[in-house]
């Protein structure tokens, strides 16, 4: 007997592994935060990746990248300093792909980041805590150079596969769910791939109609997976010039909007997202219509033990042994 036709598409798609399973991500309204009928505001649910953030397309772009050119060689480690997401998300696709892999992170991330790495087998190097993930970066680049045979380091702050990432996949799956309908696109800046990516297929199809907004930690205020420009490490990717305008975020307002989007819309995500979703209101509140897209960068679960849901908001948006970036 032939089936009845399937209503509910799209349905996710078919995929031969996890790995292929990044990306096409939902599109999601969130019409109780838009102060004003004429301006929609939509969540990419970088979340609803297989690791939970959206450094799965990263990661497997940079790894793909690598194999294409050969320069994973047997034997090799995968080495990568990383606050965390990026070094997850590695580990699952070198799990898979069966590499090893070594992340160099400050040694003040959450548990829950240290258990996922070690379930997929990564080995974990603890860069001093108090200096954040440059810190971490400075590590690693001198392992890598002390032993080049034995480390690939796909370095994502230096690498085009991070920002080629965001430009082959996210963007465009924004701009086709949109009809190429964007007024406003809000991201945070951590290695700066996600806004650098955008911007570059957004300002290629839109021109100026679309305005680039960077979501930036306030200088001495961290909120985790976010970095200040003025801390004195810009990372070779980020061209500043694409960017329209960065507007700065207090750590105490990341996460009352990062409790804002649970409460209100039903989103569960990390800090940084409650940071952009701040920004990304106040963009709406300026413009007449349009569109207003921002990235869910991650999911909630990894920041549970630094009390971000449940600690009383003073108590926690002043805990910097927590809240690291
Ligand atoms: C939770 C989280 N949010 C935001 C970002 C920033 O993204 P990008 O590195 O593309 O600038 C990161 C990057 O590490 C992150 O881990």
């Amino acid at each position: 007997m032939a089936l009845p036709p399937l209503e509910n598409r799209p349905c996710g798609g078919r995929y031969g592994d996890i790995v292929q399973a990044i990306g096409n991500t939902p599109l999601v309204e969130l019409k109780r935060l838009s102060p004003k009928p004429g301006v929609r505001i939509w969540a990419k649910m970088e979340s609803a990746n297989p690791t939970g953030s959206v450094k799965d397309r990263v990661a497997r772009a940079m790894v793909e990248d690598a194999e294409e050119r050969g320069l994973i060689g047997p034997g090799q480690t995968i080495l990568e300093p990383t606050s965390g997401n990026t070094g997850i998300s590695l580990a699952m696709i070198c799990a898979r792909k069966g590499y090893d892999l070594e992340v160099v992170m400050p040694a003040n991330v959450t548990p829950e980041r240290t258990q996922l790495l070690e379930m997929y087998g990564a080995r974990i190097t603890y860069s001093p805590g108090d200096q954040g993930s440059n810190g971490a970066v400075a590590m690693a680049v001198r392992m890598a150079d002390e032993n080049p045979s034995r480390y690939h380091m796909p370095y994502q702050y230096g690498n085009q596969a991070n920002p080629d990432a965001h430009y082959n996949g996210t963007a465009k799956e924004i701009l086709d769910e949109l009809d190429g309908e964007v007024a406003a696109f809000v991201a945070g800046l951590g290695t700066g791939g996600t806004l650098m990516g955008h911007a570059r297929r957004f300002k290629e199809e839109l021109g100026d109609a679309v305005k680039i907004v960077a979501a930036e930690p306030m200088q001495g205020e961290p909120v985790q997976g976010l970095r200040s420009l003025d801390d004195g490490f810009i990372p070779p990717i980020i061209d500043l010039s694409v960017l329209d305008r960065k507007i700065f975020v207090t750590n105490r307002d990341a996460v009352i909007w990062t409790r804002k989007l649970l409460a209100e819309e039903g989103v569960f995500a990390g800090v940084s997202s409650g940071a952009i979703a701040r920004v990304a209101v106040r963009i709406a509140g300026e413009i007449d219509e349009g569109n207003v897209v921002f990235v869910i960068c991650d999911d909630g679960w990894k920041y549970l033990s630094s009390g971000v849901y449940t600690k009383p908001v003073d108590e926690i948006a002043d805990l910097e042994s927590t809240l690291f970036w």
